[in-house]
């Protein structure tokens, strides 16, 4: 998933203790899902496309796919 925070853009942070994703610049938080727990956050942050092209791994980050969506390899 993406890190940018949806509220304006800040990097978020994963926080393993808490198993928890936090956005430093104004307090949102996220799950380990992505989904909002507390805001301002407006949306879950989104997940991105990821392929395997010739035994790499890609990351579309223009490309956001649903939050079931899994890469099969
Ligand atoms: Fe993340 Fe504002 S940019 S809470």
């Amino acid at each position: 998933m993406s890190a940018t925070c949806t509220h304006l853009g800040c990097l978020t942070q994963y926080e393993k203790d808490q198993n928890r994703i936090f956005c430093p610049c104004h307090g949102s938080r996220f799950d380990d899902k992505g989904l909002v727990t507390n805001g301002p956050a407006p949306a879950p942050l989104p997940r991105l496309a990821l392929t395997l092209e010739s035994g790499a791994l890609v990351l579309d980050v223009g490309r956001v796919v649903a939050a079931d969506a899994l890469l099969k390899v």
